[in-house]
């Protein structure tokens, strides 16, 4: 029979106020079913939702709601709790409880037993979408991440407060599949990973461009999946109107000149680069500094060709490894196994684009291509393909034995 996964884990489960702190009732249940042994601690808000009498029920250990409990703190006081664990996990994990993480408050007892132990911190928010999307929150965020606070979720969904979006409680399941997978060795640790992302746009004059139909949402889903993996990851990214996934070094430009020189720039201190950005292959040969006028007439533009990013990377010699897309709106594997060979890539991914397909839309299909081998990957999420992706990357990088060429 194989252990179970949290088997001995002293797991010390921080609940924080919010309609989901009912959830962490049963994360109690499944984390001990995982073999964990968990001690639970309520914020005062979290004391509103849910009773600590539940909390000891489930979890067969005496709440801390404070750290002014003076009966708690003769029997294990703070200080023995955040020795004691070995994992701290805090879900529900509201915006508040962020903020004040992020700022190192010990202004009640999880507070200060997140500051006084040596222990792995992972967050699991659940907030209004409003707030998860909220600048101060993606901050806060931002700088738990730098400081290896993992961050599991949030889902999307519909949600308490009758809206619908990103910022639920992931489901319990999931929540405790995410910490096994986070305390194992991840698939990237240590690797540097590269991704486009993307449009370009090509200005015609100050008003006007040429662009394309991406929306970035593969792309940026490729660096999620590479961060979750355990990849330092850095995106390059064309206009586009998404938020920047946490523990990514996000690079603007516009152009395809500009990417050019982001990408080329940044090559050589990465392992590997995933090119999911859809580069115009054209340009004006020459953009007007003011806006062009109606003449009456029909005008031609001239369009010069722009550089091939890839295929310009295809051909240095310290090369990190070489990961493609490709955009077909017909003969989709004949089309993406030329481009694999005349860019000289490890692998691409082609999809199939057009009306409803591959751009814009949360779903994708890929079909992965590599010097002798193929493997379909069904239509999904663009974020479960992504992870799918960065796997099968991983074990490219592991197969030939490393991290840069
Ligand atoms: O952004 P989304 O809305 O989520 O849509 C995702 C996507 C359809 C844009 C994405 O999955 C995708 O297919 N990206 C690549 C689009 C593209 O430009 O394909 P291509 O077949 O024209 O180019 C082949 C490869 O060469 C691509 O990896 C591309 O990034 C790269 N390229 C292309 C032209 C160029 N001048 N330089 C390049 O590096």
């Amino acid at each position: 029979m194989s252990p179970l996964p949290l088997a001995g884990l002293r797991v010390l489960l921080g609940v924080s106020g919010g309609i989901a702190a009912y959830k962490a009732a049963e994360l109690v249940r499944r984390l001990r079913d995982a073999g964990a042994e968990v001690r639970v601690v309520l914020t005062a808000n979290a004391a509103r939702f849910v009773t600590a009498l539940t909390f000891q029920a489930l979890s067969g250990h005496p709440v801390r709601t404070s750290l002014w409990d003076e009966s708690a703190e003769a029997a294990m006081g703070h200080i023995e709790l955040a020795r004691w664990a070995d994992e701290i996990l805090i879900a529900p994990a509201s915006a508040d409880l962020l903020a004040r993480l992020a700022h190192g408050h010990a202004d009640d007892l999880l507070g200060t037993l997140v500051l006084a132990s040596a222990a792995p911190v992972s967050v699991a928010p659940a907030m209004n979408r409003q707030m998860w999307a909220n600048a101060a929150t993606r901050a806060n965020l931002d700088l738990l991440a730098a400081r290896g606070v993992r961050v599991l979720g949030p889902a999307a969904g519909s949600q308490a407060c009758g809206e619908t979006g990103e910022g639920r409680l992931l489901e319990v399941d999931d929540l405790v599949a995410r910490l096994v997978a986070a305390r194992g060795p991840r698939m990237l640790d240590g690797v540097r990973v590269l991704v486009s992302a993307g449009p370009t746009y090509e200005d015609i004059d100050p008003v006007r461009f040429i662009g394309n139909r991406s929306s970035g949402r593969m792309g940026f889903a490729i660096a999620e999946a590479a961060v979750a993996a355990g990849a330092t990851v850095t995106l390059v990214a064309g206009p586009v109107a998404l938020a920047t996934p946490l523990g990514v070094t996000r690079v603007d430009v516009r152009s395809a000149c500009e990417m050019r020189d982001a990408v080329l720039g940044a090559a050589p201190a990465h392992d590997v680069f995933i090119s999911a950005a859809a580069v115009g292959d054209y340009r004006p040969a020459q953009a007007s500094a003011s806006k062009l006028k109606k003449t009456g007439q029909s005008r031609t533009l001239e369009l010069v060709q722009n550089p091939d990013i890839l295929a310009e990377l295809g051909q240095s010699a310290a090369r990190p490894l070489l990961v493609g897309f490709a955009a077909e709106t017909d003969e989709l594997e004949r089309h993406a196994r030329e481009k694999l060979e005349l860019k000289g890539l490890d692998l691409i991914a082609a999809n199939q684009v057009g009306e409803r397909l591959g751009f814009e839309c949360a779903d994708n299909a890929l079909l992965l291509l590599w010097p002798g081998g193929r493997e379909p990957l069904a239509q999904a999420d663009k974020r479960v393909l992504a992870t799918a992706l960065v796997a099968r990357v991983a074990e490219r990088l592991h197969a030939r034995g490393g991290q840069s060429r």
